[in-house]
């Protein structure tokens, strides 16, 4: 299903048509293209260019890793990303490789290099849902990440399927408009609060 942004200046197809779909379709994906997805997102600005982002990778074939991923994640969102062809966990590392001290820019840039790998993935026909939900100490546990290193989101990647493989909650929410803040609410000049 496509649920393209209907908005209010004219943007780009590509992040007009990026939208995060709970419906996964069977399909899975060769090795190239998460390769690909990996290779958007290794080629994002980040401060001092320390590429903080790290990606904890499974692929639905592969069972036994899939299944330990997919137990990181809440169990609301487990319910329809058990059928994205691969899941993600983001991860930040916390400290500049440089000299040590706190990169209070990581989780920034950790988004960076994911909304390239969205924006890719939409390119390629393939849909990505990022997650908060999921256990990070779990993950922390599972995945043996380093102290330096902070988990940051999950990634539910693959085909979108249609809205009727889902449950009834799920499916309401696949079918819901899509909603921003006004233009005004998010720019302002002069002052705090006062629209550009
Ligand atoms: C960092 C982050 C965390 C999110 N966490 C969840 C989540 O745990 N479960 C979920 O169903 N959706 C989650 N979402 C999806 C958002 O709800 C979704 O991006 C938002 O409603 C806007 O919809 P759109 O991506 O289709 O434009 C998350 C998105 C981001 C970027």
């Amino acid at each position: 299903m496509e649920k393209p942004a209907i908005t209010d200046y004219p943007i780009h197809d590509l992040i007009a048509r990026r939208w995060s779909p709970r419906s996964f379709d069977a399909r899975p994906l060769s090795d190239e293209q998460v390769r690909t997805l990996l290779e958007a997102a290794r080629w994002a600005p980040s401060c001092f260019n320390e590429q903080p982002w790290r990606y904890l990778v499974a692929g639905r074939e592969q069972k036994d890793a899939f299944d330990t991923m997919l137990g990181c994640l809440a169990e609301m969102n487990q319910q329809w990303a058990k059928n994205a062809a691969v899941l993600m966990i983001s991860v930040a590392a916390t400290q500049f490789a440089r000299n040590g001290k706190p990169n209070r820019h990581a989780f920034h840039d950790v988004g960076l290099a994911s909304a390239q790998l969205t924006l890719q993935a939409t390119a390629m026909d393939l849909a990505v849902h990022q997650m908060a939900g999921f256990d990070r100490d779990r993950a922390r546990q599972v995945y043996a990440i380093p102290d330096e290193y902070e988990p940051v989101a999950a990634l539910a990647i693959g085909y979108p399927g249609e809205p009727a493989a889902l449950p009834e909650t799920f499916r309401e929410r696949e079918l819901a408009k899509r909603s921003r803040k006004s233009p005004a609410q998010i720019a302002y000049a002069d002052t705090w609060g006062e629209s550009l």
